[in-house]
């Protein structure tokens, strides 16, 4: 079926090579076991080397200094969660977001303010969605406990300043999480070199399988950072009394985990360090290029003109039809795309936009799949 597909809803979930397939199914066939230290007979000591491969793997993605600076998680929501109820903050604590997040950075705040009087509160972006660095600087005081910002929006493609965030976030010595679901999968992103305290990320999204996340962590952060689940796998020692939590990652990842998931992490990693994150960027923000070339008489698009600013997002409006009937039209000729808001209601809300149809486009994906794409508007559009 997936080969009659032009598959353009990338920024969701992304397909998987082979090798990471193979993975997963390896699991199953070969030691379908416990992992970690819980277990130790040697289909178990197969499966703890493949988890620590796929964590070495992330760690070199990103930069990290060791591999245990990798905590396991369900998605990029789950991380930023385990960071919202893992800091402590409370009264008198602001957190500050652009206003332009997802869901996942938003909502875990508004229930941190309702459960414990944190302030949210939001950063104004520029009318052409980039970021507005001057209403950060103005936004920022002692208050910000913690600066809690996208990299690469899933909405409009644009990518903030991280390491220009991070030094004035830090010159108020509030702590900065970066939310790269959409920056890691598509371009090169360093965590010492944008000097983030803490990032989080699907590994859904960058061709590994669906249910494994990331949070990266400064080993100091981590260490101030309780537990979102605790349990088994998750602590030294307890008696009634007391426990004795493990160090990170450990002290997170309690209970059995998505071993299979985790086990398909390094296949995709060198996925694409193969192809090179580089030429990934360059080729996207080339086919964000071609379609902003053929479509940008006959549909808004959302966010800066220029396609370089949008990496691999093309989010448009068309005047005469609700963004889920395109998305169905397309549909009808095996194009998918993703109609919506993309979980940014709060953007969408105070603008009075009902949201957008999305093409979201990946390694895989060729010029004459969109040049199909486009075709399709002359034909509906004149
Ligand atoms: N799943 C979210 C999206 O599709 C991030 O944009």
């Amino acid at each position: 079926m997936l080969d009659k597909i032009t598959y353009f809803d990338n920024a969701c979930m992304t397909l998987k090579p082979y090798q990471v397939i193979e993975a997963v199914n390896e699991y199953y066939e070969k030691y379908p076991v416990c992992g970690g230290s819980r277990s130790q007979h040697r289909l178990s000591n197969i499966l703890g080397r493949k988890i620590e491969e796929g964590r070495e793997a992330i760690s070199e993605l990103i930069g990290a200094e060791r591999k245990e600076q990798i905590v396991f998680t369900k998605n990029t929501t789950e991380a930023v969660n385990l960071v919202a109820k893992g800091l402590g903050l409370g009264k008198g604590d602001t957190v500050l977001t652009t206003d332009k997040e997802h869901n996942s950075n938003t909502v875990p705040w508004i229930l941190l303010r309702d459960d414990k009087g944190i302030k949210f509160d939001q950063v104004k972006t520029n009318d052409d969605g980039t970021f507005n660095l001057e209403n950060f600087k103005e936004s920022m005081n002692q208050s910000v406990e913690l600066v809690s910002m996208i990299h690469t929006s899933n909405l409009d493609g644009t990518t903030t300043p991280a390491k220009e965030i991070g030094e004035i976030a830090h010159d108020y010595d509030a702590l900065f999480l970066l939310d790269g679901a959409q920056s890691v999968p598509h371009k090169p992103v360093d965590v010492q070199d944008l000097d983030v305290d803490l990032l989080a990320f699907s590994v859904h999204k960058m061709l590994g399988p669906t249910g494994v996340g990331v949070l990266y962590g400064k080993e100091e952060v981590l260490e101030r950072l309780t537990p979102l689940s605790a349990g088994g796998g998750s602590v030294k020692d307890s008696t009634y009394d007391s426990i004795t939590l493990k160090d990170a990652p450990g002290k997170f990842e309690g209970g059995l985990q998505n071993y299979s998931a985790l086990c398909g992490i390094k296949p995709a990693v060198d996925y694409l360090l193969d192809v090179g994150l580089e030429d990934i960027e360059q080729h996207e923000i080339e086919l964000n290029r071609l379609a902003t070339e053929l479509l940008e008489d006959k549909v808004e698009v959302i966010g800066p003109h220029d396609p370089e600013k949008r990496s691999g997002i093309f989010n448009f409006r068309v005047k005469v039809l609700g963004c889920h009937e395109i998305t169905v039209l397309l549909e009808e000729q095996d194009i998918i795309t993703r109609g919506g808001m993309h979980c940014v209601h709060p953007w969408h809300r105070t603008r009075g936009e009902l949201g957008g149809t999305r093409a979201s486009f990946y390694l895989y994906n060729t010029e004459e799949e969109v040049k199909k794409f486009a075709q399709i508007f002359d034909d509906l559009l004149g």
